[in-house]
């Protein structure tokens, strides 16, 4: 499976998002991870739907949406997103995930769910065939630059080995949160395929976009 950089929008120069847009272009990233936070499912607010939407207006890069909302289903609605865009929605953030899932497909985005590292991996036994992106916190949602929790490598593993035992070889599987130079070939030999780059990464403050793009398609090799 191609290995893919989803680069954090949230990490990027807020004051600047259409330059940012333009850089990560450049720089070769291949989506582009937009977190909407509410304040109710994490303690921090981050992307409003009209912004995801412009963001979606502003690059042909697939965006990589990463709800982090109380009720994803009543934002569904508000979202103009284009088919292929990837729509991931917090397990634990709904009593009706299936549903929510539903809803995503329903509007030709690639559903994707997400489980914080509390999450044990047989919550999503039952989703399968629902969704077509696996992301798995290796943080606890919310905020950028934390560390990793360390049970979650092991747990991209367990994940993989689940899916592909149950006929979802093709399912994606993403990790997010502390993707560093250092963690992301671990990740990576664990089984992930997808990675969001942050602050671990992409946007040290030492090297260039280009060039953590660069290192991180290195690490990505594991
Ligand atoms: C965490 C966010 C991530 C975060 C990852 O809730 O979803 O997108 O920005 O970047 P790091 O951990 O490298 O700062
Ligand atoms: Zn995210």
């Amino acid at each position: 499976m191609k290995k893919m950089i989803s680069a954090s929008l949230m990490c990027a120069d807020l004051l600047d998002l259409r330059g940012s847009i333009r850089a990560l272009e450049d720089a070769g990233a291949d989506w582009l991870h937009c977190d909407v936070m509410d304040g109710h499912f994490v303690p921090n607010w981050m992307m409003f739907p009209d912004l995801v939407n412009a963001v979606a207006r502003e690059t042909r890069l697939p965006l990589d949406v990463h709800l982090m909302v109380e009720e994803p289903l009543a934002m569904l609605p508000r979202l103009k997103l284009r088919p292929g865009d990837i729509l991931t929605i917090s397990l634990e953030s709904t009593r009706h995930v299936h549903r929510a899932l539903a809803a995503v497909r329903g509007m030709c985005c690639v559903p994707g769910l997400a489980l914080n590292p509390g999450t044990p991996l047989c919550m999503a036994e039952e989703l399968y065939p629902d969704f077509d992106h696996l992301m798995l916190m290796m943080v606890n949602p919310g905020f950028a630059g934390q560390k990793l929790v360390p049970q979650s490598l092991d747990k991209i593993a367990r994940a993989r080995a689940l899916l592909n035992e149950r006929g979802f070889a093709a399912t994606r599987l993403a990790v997010d949160g502390n993707c560093s130079f250092d963690n992301v070939p671990l990740m990576a030999s664990a089984g992930a395929d997808t990675f969001v780059a942050g602050s671990s990464s992409l946007f040290t403050s030492d090297l260039g976009l280009k060039e953590g793009a660069r290192r991180l398609r290195r690490a990505m090799e594991g």
